[in-house]
């Protein structure tokens, strides 16, 4: 098994359950983040076997430095999220698209160029898109925009860097910081009312798509691939 993991986007939510999978099976992990005290605070939760730096994935310098440091590494997770909440798309101004772009599509673009010169041919890429890519619902379009487009790469980059393996998730709704956009009482209700209409009866967690993760890292026959972990939610509610 190859072993040292590095998750940029790994200090809270998906990226740090996956943290926490992956140690807890024997795996060396880096994780990276923007903020020191978040880092510090997930370092602290997760135990030696995993180390972490801060580093912006919007910076080609900071990510170069980053990689350089860590290096050698195995496998590389990029768990990077843009800005949270939905916007309607009469409302949705360019600027606020382009930090969309930036957060999430250039991020997960930067992190990989910035690895590959690291990554073993044996090793693997797993990125996070998400269910609005490819969806209908309204006020989603910038949000379906970068995650389609991070999956778009996935299929390019598989053939075009084999051996080196590309694979992403699709989460669903999954409890996480990434709604804390939303009050409390707000975000429960919104999770009872999704919950009501997903198959599986919950809103999922972050070692639901952990668990994915780990599987595309783990399978060495598997390429190319989005793996969908949403409870079956783009099937609809139940009957
Ligand atoms: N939660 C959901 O319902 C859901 C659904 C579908 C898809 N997703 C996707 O799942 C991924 C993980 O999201 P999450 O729910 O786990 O959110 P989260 O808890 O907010 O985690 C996001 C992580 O990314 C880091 N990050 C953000 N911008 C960064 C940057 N420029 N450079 C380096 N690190 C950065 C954050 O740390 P810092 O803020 O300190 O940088 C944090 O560690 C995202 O791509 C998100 O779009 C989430």
């Amino acid at each position: 098994m190859r072993n040292r993991v590095v998750i940029v986007g790994g200090t809270s939510g998906i990226g740090l359950a996956t943290a926490r999978r992956l140690a807890s099976h024997g795996r060396e992990v880096v994780i990276a983040g923007r903020s020191a005290k978040k880092l510090a605070t997930a370092l602290a939760a997760l135990g030696p076997e995993v180390t972490g730096q801060t580093v912006d994935a919007r910076d080609e310098a900071e990510l170069a430095r980053f990689f350089a440091e860590v290096a050698p590494i195995d496998h590389l997770v990029v768990t990077v999220t843009g800005p949270s909440g939905t916007t309607p798309f009469r409302e949705l101004g360019l600027n606020h698209i382009q930090q969309h772009i930036d957060g999430k599509l250039l991020a997960h673009t930067a992190a990989m160029r910035a690895a590959l010169p690291y990554l073993p041919t044996e090793g693997s890429i797993t990125l996070v898109s998400a269910a609005s890519a490819g969806g209908s619902m309204p006020t989603t379009a910038a949000l379906a925009a970068v995650n389609a487009g991070v999956e778009g790469m996935v299929p390019v980059l598989a053939v075009e860097l084999a051996p080196l393996r590309v694979n992403a998730v699709s989460p669903g709704v999954i409890d996480t910081d990434w709604w804390s956009f939303l009050p409390d009482d707000a975000r429960a209700e919104a999770f009872d009312s999704i919950a009501a209409s997903t198959p599986a009866g919950r809103v999922g967690n972050a070692d639901d798509v952990a668990h994915a993760i780990e599987f595309l890292i783990d399978n060495s026959f598997t390429s190319g691939i989005v793996v969908r972990v949403d409870g079956g939610a783009r099937l609809g509610a139940p009957r």
